[in-house]
């Protein structure tokens, strides 16, 4: 196990998105408990805009195999819910977007000309992972950029939370391409959307993808002082 974090910086230091993860459970309590604190998370207006599915057990299982009917190739394809980069990227993202890829596909020895290998590891994102326990989070479709930011505090404190307790997860926005099999399963209502799930467990130390350590651009990219 990897040790759990006691200060939130070791918290934030710790956190990264893994990407195998092992089978042991995740106790349930954990989880609500994690999600609870994760709700003192700040919103505009205390509008608090996020909803949260947890899947595991059977329903993770019985989720897993209808994606896996969803990804064979003579499935038809759904509209994303959304555009999860603005098209035509523009720098320094693009680099930013393409260096993290290369870098996690160099740890797994696949080279760039491989793409039925990239693919086939791209749909490990609709298995999680591997990991025994999942989120969705959606919001309501009237909700604007405003409250997507709060989704992404929210999500943040999960993650870090799960930290404490010793635990990973990997964000996961590539549910966005799957929004009608994900809101169907789910039951949601039609003004819900889908934001992101997120694979939750204990990561795998020996897999080679949980040796990434995506890159930062330094400081003086993005920050000014003023005084
Ligand atoms: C909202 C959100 C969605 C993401 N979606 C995916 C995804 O679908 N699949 C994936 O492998 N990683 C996904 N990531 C992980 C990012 O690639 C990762 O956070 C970034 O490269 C920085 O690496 P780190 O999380 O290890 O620090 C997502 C991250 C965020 C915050």
């Amino acid at each position: 196990m990897t040790a759990a974090a006691s200060t939130v910086r070791e918290a934030v230091q710790s956190r990264l998105s893994v990407r195998a993860f092992l089978p042991d459970p995740v106790p349930p309590d954990i989880i609500r408990q994690v999600l609870e604190d994760a709700a003192r998370a700040p919103s505009g207006g205390n509008l608090q805009p996020w909803h949260v599915d947890v899947l595991a057990g059977g329903t993770l299982a019985r989720f897993k195999a209808l994606m896996q009917a969803r990804l064979a190739p003579d499935a038809e394809p759904e509209a994303p819910a959304y555009d999860v980069y603005p098209p035509h990227l523009p720098s320094p993202w693009r680099e930013r977007r393409f260096g993290v890829g290369e870098d996690m596909y160099a740890l797994l020895g696949i080279p760039r000309e491989d793409k039925p290998a990239r693919r086939r590891w791209f749909a490990n994102n609709f298995a999680f992972f591997g990991a025994p326990l999942a989120l969705m989070c959606s919001v309501d479709r009237r909700m604007g950029p405003p409250q997507w930011s709060d989704l992404g505090m929210f999500l943040q404190t999960v993650m870090l939370l799960l930290r404490e307790r010793g635990l990973d997860s990997c964000a996961q926005e590539c549910w966005a391409f799957y929004p009608q099999t994900v809101g169907r399963f789910l039951g949601w209502p039609d003004e819900r959307m889908i934001f992101c799930g997120m694979a939750i467990g204990r990561r795998d130390p020996e897999h080679p993808v949980n040796r990434l350590r995506s890159e930062r651009a330094p400081l003086d990219e993005w920050l000014r002082f003023h005084d």
